[in-house]
């Protein structure tokens, strides 16, 4: 397994330019599921989740071509298998995303349920309820969800009122319900700007869906979906992570290709705490902190769904906040267990206590280089950071989890300064 090796201390200066959101092609990839046609799909970032997801649309029959490395070129026109296994499904619960296109479709699709992950459990029972409604017959069967659609065919428009906000639930019930007879109103959807990405690309390739980045979505079904090219957003949650490298470093970073509009609960967080954000244009912003963590002030987050502070920018402002000074608490309402990373920043020298589902830190305090272990995606990005923050050699094992999610992170800090190197094993 690849481990990073950082030696902390250095300030990040320069320029990085921020890739796709891999949450947001994701179910792109999953909505060429829809048409027998070819959908385009352009910066498309080059991590592992975006492998994993390719390799199921080929297992399912899919062609998928990349003429360049961020584009996609997918062709599902035959498709001779409807199921996600469960090797898949346990490796990116984001397989279950073939199941309303597959479903809405062919009529049929079947996929592992997702069991529990390092994060908490995720259930998807508000997708499969989302599906019944539509009039899908949904069974679990030997730990898949098997899903057919109405015996005279197509899924039937319905009101869908979503109990609790889910991002992927809602993209699934929205694929879906493109093709459903009728008219589809979801209630209480996620309104994270990946959804109204997928929105877009669905109403390029002829599904007509209103509202979508809003709490109430209405779909009105057609018969059948066709081609289309579409450039993926960039990445927010990266955007957040490359900003928050700039100010535990005390250095200065211009971001690029980015969408700052995306970030604005991140970046009002940050200027609250003493770090300097600026707009510079609607692609750029410009990160420094120069006057040194310790004018960095403790402030408390609560994670919430969009627009509110992101669940997986969590564990990096807990990494920021050891170097802010005074006590901050950190509410996580979204996962039931997501604090891992808690333990591995004590291993540096963090004082920080977990109670429930808030995380009490204390700061500022200097970290020093440890050798330590990644266990989620965003977890293994605050302990990047506060390797680069640390004195000394920080080691970080299992970054196969980091590489679900960032294209290249450790060329891209390289070339900002940071001393970062991955052994290869
Ligand atoms: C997506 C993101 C993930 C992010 C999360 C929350 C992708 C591929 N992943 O995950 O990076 O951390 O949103 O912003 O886009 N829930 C249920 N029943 C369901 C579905 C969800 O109870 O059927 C609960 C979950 O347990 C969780 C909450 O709803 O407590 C939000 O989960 P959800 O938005 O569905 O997360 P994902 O879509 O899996």
């Amino acid at each position: 397994m690849d481990k990073f090796r950082i030696v902390g201390e250095r300030p990040l200066n320069g320029q990085v330019s921020i890739s796709g959101a891999k949450n947001s092609a994701l179910p792109c990839m999953a909505a060429a599921l829809l048409t027998s046609e070819t959908v385009t799909l352009h910066n498309v970032p080059y991590v592992r989740d975006i492998i994993t997801l390719r390799r199921l649309l080929e297992d399912l029959g899919a062609t998928v071509l990349t003429p360049e490395l961020h584009t996609h070129k997918i062709r599902a026109h035959h498709i001779e298998l409807f199921e996600a296994p469960y090797d898949l499904v346990k490796t990116m619960r984001a397989s279950v995303l073939a199941l309303g296109p597959l479903l809405a479709r062919f009529g049929q699709a079947k996929v592992s349920l997702p069991g529990g992950c390092a994060i908490g459990t995720r259930p998807i029972d508000l997708h499969l309820e989302g599906f019944r409604l539509l009039g899908a017959s949904v069974e679990l069967e030997a730990g898949d969800v098997v899903a057919s659609a109405p015996a005279r065919g197509r899924l039937q428009g319905a009101d869908v009122h979503l109990g609790n906000v889910t991002v992927t639930g809602t993209e699934n019930l929205m694929m879906a319900a493109t093709l459903a007879e009728g008219r589809t109103k979801i209630h209480n959807a996620a309104c994270e700007p990946e959804v109204k990405d997928l929105a877009d690309l669905l109403n390029k390739m002829g599904a007509r869906v209103h509202g979508a980045g809003t709490p109430t979505i209405e779909i009105e079904g057609v018969e059948t979906l066709g081609a289309a090219e579409h450039s993926v957003i960039p990445d927010r949650i990266e955007t957040g992570t490359f900003l928050i490298a700039a100010a535990i470093t005390q250095g200065e970073l211009k971001v690029k290709d980015c969408r700052p509009e995306h970030s604005t609960a991140l970046i009002s967080k940050l200027r609250e705490i003493g770090v300097q954000v600026e707009e510079a244009d609607r692609s750029t912003l410009l990160v420094h902190s120069k006057d040194g963590n310790h004018s960095l002030s403790a402030c408390d987050v609560v994670t919430e769904p969009y627009p509110q502070f992101p669940t997986d920018m969590q564990a990096q402002y807990m990494a920021l906040m050891t170097q802010a000074r005074g006590r901050s608490a950190i509410t996580e309402t979204i996962f039931e267990n997501r604090f891992m990373h808690a333990a591995e920043l004590r291993r540096l020298g963090a004082r920080i206590d977990v109670n429930g589902r808030t995380a009490t830190i204390e700061g500022p305090t200097p970290l020093k280089g440890a050798r330590l272990q990644a266990s989620d995606l965003r977890a293994s990005a605050s302990l990047v950071l506060a390797g680069l923050a640390a004195r000394g050699e920080t080691v970080i094992d299992r970054v196969y989890h980091i590489d679900r999610g960032y294209e290249k992170i450790e060329a891209k800090l390289r070339a900002v300064g940071a001393d970062i190197t991955r052994d290869r094993e």
